[in-house]
């Protein structure tokens, strides 16, 4: 019989692939143990996967290092269950509109905020796109770049939403998201990133910050405008 679950927002299936399975474009495996908890990245499961031909050999590694890299953290099998539920608004904004947004986001549900603050603020020089040798355009040319954070969020296992804001920057998100990404282990933290812009929308934004979210469950964000009411912001945070 079909069971369905859900966690933190992936729909898992008990199919024929059942017990072990990717779901696709989260960097998840999963698998059922026998007190029929829900169990991700373990390496049973990362096994369990590799043996039914869900991962290649590739994959199989990546798992396994990462896995070893991070298996001494005590809670390592069930820091992704063991989440606290809270909420958190975090952003970047090199000229603050999308903090007054990110602002008003953390007030209307009651969610910690967070600046991601670069170590070397942006100057309006380096914000010039018509430069192409301004900072911005050349971070932006050159995706390997990642702009050093100068601080961090404070437990972040406390949370199990982060709500991820940025401008849009050359049609997409500026690298430093990627940097604040990258500082973290966010196994099991439902993403949800929202933009504010010229008119752009987030374009190929998951495309590009997805490997620095490994195993985070990224969806699809929104870019707002920036006299989006009130109601219509609130009400796209709660369905998450
Ligand atoms: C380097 C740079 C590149 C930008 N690229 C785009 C773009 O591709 N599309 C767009 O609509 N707006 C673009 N903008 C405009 C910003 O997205 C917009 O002004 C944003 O609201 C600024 O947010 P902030 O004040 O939080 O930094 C760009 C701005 C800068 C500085």
């Amino acid at each position: 019989m079909a069971e369905e679950k859900r966690f933190h927002g992936v729909e898992v299936n008990n199919n024929d692939t059942w017990p072990g399975n990717v779901v696709e474009g989260t960097g998840y495996l999963y698998r059922l143990n026998e007190k029929g908890e829900l169990v991700l990245n373990d390496r049973d499961t990362i096994e369990m996967c590799h043996r039914m031909g869900e991962i290649d050999d590739k994959e199989y590694e990546s798992e396994l290092a990462y896995l070893k890299e991070h298996e001494d953290h005590p809670d390592y099998q069930t820091i992704q269950i063991k989440r606290g539920g809270k909420k958190l608004v975090a952003f970047f904004s090199a000229s603050g509109i999308t903090r007054k947004l990110a602002k008003r986001m953390a007030d209307l549900i009651d969610a910690d905020l967070h600046e991601i603050e670069p170590e070397v603020p942006y100057t309006k020089a380096d914000l010039n796109w018509q430069d192409r040798n301004s900072r911005s355009s050349v971070e932006m040319q050159d995706k390997t770049i990642r702009p050093a954070v100068a601080n961090e969020v404070e437990n972040i296992d406390q949370y199990d939403t982060i709500f991820l804001g940025f401008p849009i920057w050359w049609y997409v998100a500026p690298t430093i998201i990627c940097t604040f990404l990258e500082q973290y282990d966010l196994r099991g933290m439902t993403i949800v990133p929202f933009a504010t812009s010229g008119s752009s929308q987030m374009g190929q934004t998951n495309k590009e910050i997805g490997p620095s979210a490994r195993g985070a469950n990224l969806l699809e964000g929104k870019r707002f405008p920036v006299n989006v009411p009130d109601e219509e912001l609130k009400a796209w945070m709660e369905q998450f």
